[in-house]
C-alpha cells in the first residue's frame, strides 16, 4: 500500500493506493467519519463490491446504508442529486456523518456534490473504481451534475476526507472502460511526465495490469501538483489538464458512439497536429501520441463534421469571449497554455491529421 497526501491550503487528505476494499472498515476507523454512513454506488458496482464493502464497515461499528443508482452519465443529475440528498436527510444523517462515492466518475461527481451541498457539507470518502475515476475524477475536487443542455454545469469544489484504491477492481472493469482510462493517462504523460510517457511506450498493452499500480501512481503525482497549484482552476494552471479536451467535448457533443477518452484521444491528436502546423511541436511528436493512441485501442479517426465540431467550440463553457483558447505539447511532459485558435484553422486542418 502507498500514501499520496494532497495538500491545499484548507485541507489536506491522503489517497491510499493499493489498498484493498474489503478492509475498508479500518481505515474509517483511523479517521474520524461518523456513526453513520450512507455509501452511493451504481447497479454495476454493487453486485460486485458492495457487499465487501458494506460488511466490513458494518464489522467496524458503522450504521451502514446502500443507495443504488442506476449506471452512467444519465445519472449524473440534479434529480438524483435530489433524492439522495432525501435519503440522507431521512436517514437523520448529520454534519459528523459520511457519504462513500463507491464507482467510476459519475458516481465520485455526483456523491462529491450531494457530499458537498447536504447540511452545508457532510463528511466523503471516495472509492473509485474504474480506472478514468481512479487516475482523473476523484482527485481534486470537483464535483458535478448534468443539465439537459450541458455536461457539468452545476457543481462545487469539495475535498473529501480520504480517497481508497484497490487496484484489483479493476479486473472486473470492461476492456473498453479500461482503454478510456488510458485516454487520460496518455494526457497525463504528455503534459507531464517522460517517465510515463516511456512506461506506455515500452509496455505491451496485454501487460498493462502488472504496472498499473506505478501508472495511477504517476497520474496521482502530477493531477497532486497541479491542484496544489491551483486548486480552483483561477491561476491558468490547472488548464493543462485540458489538452486534448477542447476538441474532445466538441467530437462528444457530436458523437453518439463515442466515449469521453475515445472524444480525448481524437482530440489529443488533432490538437498535437495543431502544434505541429504551428511549428510548436516536432513531426516525431505527432506520430508518437497518434501511435500510442491506437496502440491503446483508443481511436484516431473521426467521421464527425469539421463544420459540427467548429460551432461546438464556440459554445464551449471554457471559451471566453468568443476566443478559443488551446493547450498545445512542445515536446513529452512540457505544454503551452492559452494558445488562441480560430474555428476556421480548426477546420481547415481536419481532414489532414486523421
Ligand atoms: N471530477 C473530475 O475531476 C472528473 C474528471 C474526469 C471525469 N469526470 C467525470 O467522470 C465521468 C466518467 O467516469 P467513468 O468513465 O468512470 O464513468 P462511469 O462512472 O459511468 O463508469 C463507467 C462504467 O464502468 C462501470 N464500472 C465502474 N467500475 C467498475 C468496476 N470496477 N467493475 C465493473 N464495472 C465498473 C460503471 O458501472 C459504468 O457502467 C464523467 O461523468 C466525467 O464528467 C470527472
Ligand atoms: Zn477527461
Amino acid at each position: 500500500m502507498k500514501k499520496i497526501t494532497i495538500e491545499l491550503k484548507q485541507k489536506k487528505y491522503p489517497v491510499y493506493l493499493g489498498y484493498p476494499v474489503s478492509r475498508i472498515g479500518k481505515l474509517f476507523d483511523r479517521h474520524s467519519c461518523g456513526k453513520r454512513i450512507l455509501v452511493i454506488t451504481d447497479e454495476n458496482v454493487s453486485r460486485l463490491y458492495s457487499e465487501t464493502i458494506c460488511k466490513s464497515l458494518a464489522h467496524c461499528g458503522k450504521r451502514v446504508k446502500l443507495a443504488v443508482i442506476k449506471p452512467g452519465e444519465q445519472s449524473k443529475t440534479i434529480r438524483t442529486a435530489y433524492n439522495l440528498i432525501k435519503e440522507c436527510s431521512l436517514s437523520g444523517m448529520d454534519r459528523s456523518d459520511t457519504i462513500v462515492a463507491l464507482g467510476g466518475g459519475v458516481v465520485c461527481d455526483l456523491a462529491g456534490f450531494v457530499a458537498s451541498i447536504y447540511l452545508r457539507g457532510i463528511g466523503l470518502v471516495s472509492i473509485p473504481t474504474s480506472l478514468l475515476a481512479q487516475v482523473d475524477a476523484s482527485v481534486g475536487g470537483k464535483t458535478a451534475v448534468n443539465l439537459p443542455w450541458g455536461k457539468n454545469l452545476i457543481g462545487s469544489f469539495y475535498q473529501p476526507c480520504f480517497v481508497v484504491m484497490d487496484f484489483s477492481t479493476l479486473d472486473t472493469l470492461p476492456a473498453r472502460e479500461i482503454a478510456q482510462g488510458m485516454a487520460e493517462v496518455i494526457k497525463c504523460a504528455v503534459i507531464r511526465s517522460r517517465k510515463l510517457f516511456n512506461l506506455l511506450c515500452d509496455v505491451h498493452p496485454s501487460e498493462i495490469e502488472k504496472h498499473i499500480s506505478t501508472i495511477v501512481h504517476e497520474c496521482i503525482m502530477i493531477k497532486k501538483s497541479v491542484v496544489e497549484a491551483d486548486e480552483q482552476e483561477k491561476k491558468g494552471i490547472r488548464e493543462i489538464l485540458n489538452f486534448g479536451h477542447t476538441i474532445g467535448h466538441a467530437i462528444e457533443i457530436n458523437s453518439r458512439n463515442l466515449n469521453h477518452g475515445e472524444c480525448v484521444s481524437l482530440g489529443m491528436i488533432a490538437e498535437t497536429f495543431l502544434s505541429m502546423t504551428r511549428g510548436y511541436c516536432s513531426e516525431t511528436l505527432f506520430k508518437n501520441v497518434k501511435e500510442l493512441v491506437k496502440k491503446f485501442s483508443l481511436p484516431s479517426k473521426t467521421n464527425v463534421n469539421a463544420k459540427k465540431v467548429a460551432d461546438a467550440l464556440v459554445y464551449d463553457k471554457k471559451t471566453k469571449m468568443g476566443r478559443i483558447r488551446f493547450v498545445l505539447p512542445l515536446r513529452i511532459g512540457s505544454v503551452k497554455t492559452g494558445v488562441e485558435i480560430s474555428p476556421e484553422e480548426v477546420i481547415s486542418t481536419w481532414e489532414k491529421w486523421q
